[in-house]
């Protein structure tokens, strides 16, 4: 009987509403430099482990503190930007993104915390980039991902079109883009 009294019972409860309501309630702004390591932290936690499949789940945790001075090194040089998707003040999502020399917007690092899957998040984020490309009259968003884990299947259901495909030894690089009217 004591485990009951253990239940975080306002989190289920919150989960339960969210549930209902899909994407209500998030916010999607311009990270905070205070929030770079939460933001890498949940990028890093999203992608399986290790993320390919001859990789070490070692080689993952060294790499973590190299995406840290990256993600820093991104964001004071002003070379990417951060946006994060926020509920009640929490990190649950995140995408950079870059502007590139021939008047196109690259996205990338895009990663929804497991449990906020499947509720638009990530959809959210992406149009927030491209709104980002109307407001700067760019041409073209554009990104990679990989085949194997089904994402231009994903990118194809929000209007991207497949421009390249790159074999390795042991995957597939899909370049995306999608044209910004
Ligand atoms: C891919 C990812 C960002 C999607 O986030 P999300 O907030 O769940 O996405 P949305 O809610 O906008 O879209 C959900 C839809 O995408 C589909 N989807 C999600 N991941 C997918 C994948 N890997 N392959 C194919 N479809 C996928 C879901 O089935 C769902 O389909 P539905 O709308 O028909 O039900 C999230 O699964 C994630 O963080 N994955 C790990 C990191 C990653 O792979 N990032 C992409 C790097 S390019």
């Amino acid at each position: 009987m004591q485990y009951y009294l253990k239940i975080p019972r306002k989190a289920i409860f919150y989960d339960i509403i969210f549930s209902m309501k899909k994407a209500h309630d998030i916010k999607i702004r311009h990270i905070k430099m205070l929030e770079i390591k939460k933001v890498v932290d949940l990028r890093h936690r999203s992608f399986k482990i290790p993320y390919k499949p001859n990789t070490f789940a070692l080689k993952h945790i060294i790499r973590h503190k190299e995406h840290l001075q990256n993600a820093v090194q991104q964001i004071k040089s002003g070379g990417a930007k951060i946006l994060v998707a926020t509920k009640i003040d929490k990190i649950i999502g995140s995408i950079r993104y870059k502007i590139l020399p021939n008047q196109k917007i690259f996205l990338f690092g895009l990663a929804i915390l497991k449990r906020y899957r499947g509720r638009g998040i990530a959809k959210m984020l992406i149009e927030k980039v491209e709104e980002i490309g109307k407001k700067k009259k760019l041409l073209n968003i554009t990104l990679e991902c990989e085949q194997e884990r089904g994402l231009p299947q994903y990118y194809k259901k929000l209007g991207f079109k497949v421009d390249k495909t790159k074999k390795h030894r042991d995957h597939h690089d899909v370049y995306m883009s999608k044209t910004l009217k």
